[in-house]
């Protein structure tokens, strides 16, 4: 890799229920930049689904496996097209690990417990009955700075609820290269101008979140087209009947959700959409995304479902993108440990 040149990497939990804002906030990304990846300049775009990080809460290990193969034919249902990028389960490629234990050393523990996602997730935890916080949910930032860090990637495209742990990936690389000297890339993070946080459809105030909230406040990727439809019909907005945006404070928030995810879904402008429903009222505004939505979703499903039914050759892409992705990861992880002095040198 030469200096200047381009190269993407983001993660993705593993889970069939990716949601709306998933796929508008990050997925749509990656497949962008594949596109965008200039392959004969040794460019190249790096998706890996974080098996590793679903371990941090609890769960269940047949299952977790069952969730990569629903995960990795999302994305390629979506367009990722294995032959040029590199698309591959974490777990399979042993340096991620490795660079976590090692970056845990230039790692803060204050920068750690001030993570808002740490902060909110304990907090979920704490009151379930049998609460368990694992450590790993503590350390969750490293391994992601770990991924990033292992490939020397340039840009990361993730949604705004990331933008925390890419500062702090940031810091780290920039800590080891302080202490070890220049060795880590300092990545820029992606988040997208329109569609970066998508709201909950009964909470426009909070998240679409896999988590968080209920089931009617989320559309998810493979949702039939009615559930689609009806969730967008009963989404909540407000007392007013003008779809126009209102700004922070201006208590239009399930409104503006609507006209984004329209903007995005449509590829058009937010005036657009203001002056196309001028005066139409919530009701037919509402019933238009919700179509445009069930609509744009559907050759995903249909994709996905042919791609889901052979899981043998969804288990040969992730073994034939991890084998890739080793071979750009083990010269980092051999820098990075002569740098630091461990293990016997090369
Ligand atoms: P995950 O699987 O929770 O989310 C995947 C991506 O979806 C984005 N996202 C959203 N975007 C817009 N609106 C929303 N409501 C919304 N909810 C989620 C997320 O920002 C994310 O980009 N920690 C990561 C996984 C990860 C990773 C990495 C990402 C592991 N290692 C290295 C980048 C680089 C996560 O929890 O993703």
């Amino acid at each position: 890799m030469s200096a200047g040149q381009r190269r993407i990497f983001s993660g993705i939990q593993p889970t069939g229920r990716k949601h709306l804002g998933n796929y508008i906030g990050a997925i749509r990304q990656y497949v962008e930049g594949q596109e965008a990846s200039d392959e004969t300049a040794g460019e190249v775009a790096i998706y890996c689904i974080v098996d590793l990080h679903a371990v941090t809460v609890a769960y269940d290990p047949a299952e977790l496996r069952e969730r990569v193969h629903d995960t990795t034919a999302i994305l390629i249902a979506a367009g990722l097209d294995p032959e040029r990028c590199v698309l591959f389960r974490q777990g399979d490629v042993r340096e991620h690990t490795e660079l976590c234990w090692l970056l845990g050393g230039v790692t803060a523990w204050g920068d750690l417990n001030r993570m808002h996602q740490w902060k909110t997730k304990r907090e979920q935890i704490e009151q379930q009955t049998g609460a368990f916080v694992s450590a790993g949910l503590f350390n969750y930032p490293i391994l992601q700075a770990a991924d990033v860090l292992a490939y020397r990637a340039t840009e990361v495209p993730v949604g705004d609820d990331q933008r925390q742990h890419i500062e702090l990936m940031r810091e780290i690389a920039r800590r080891f290269n302080e202490r070890f000297g220049e060795t880590l890339v300092v990545p820029e993070h992606r988040i997208p101008g329109v569609g970066a946080r998508i709201m909950d459809l009964q909470d426009p105030t909070s998240k679409m979140s896999t988590t968080a909230g209920g089931e009617s406040g989320r559309v998810y990727v493979l949702e039939e087209p009615d559930g689609i439809r009806k969730k967008f019909r009963s989404a909540v907005t407000d007392s007013g009947r003008e779809v126009r945006r209102a700004g922070p404070g201006g208590g239009k928030e399930g409104i503006e959700n609507l006209i984004e995810i329209l903007c995005v879904v449509r590829g058009i402008g937010p005036e657009q959409v203001e002056a196309e429903f001028e005066g139409s009222g919530y009701g037919d505004f509402k019933a238009a995304v919700g179509d445009a939505v069930a609509e744009y979703l559907a050759p995903v499903r249909e994709r996905y479902a042919a791609l889901r039914a052979d899981p043998a050759e969804l288990e040969r892409t992730l073994a034939a993108g991890a084998e890739k992705a080793a071979a750009l990861a083990a010269p980092v992880l051999a820098d990075v440990r002569d740098a630091m002095g461990v293990a016997a040198p090369r």
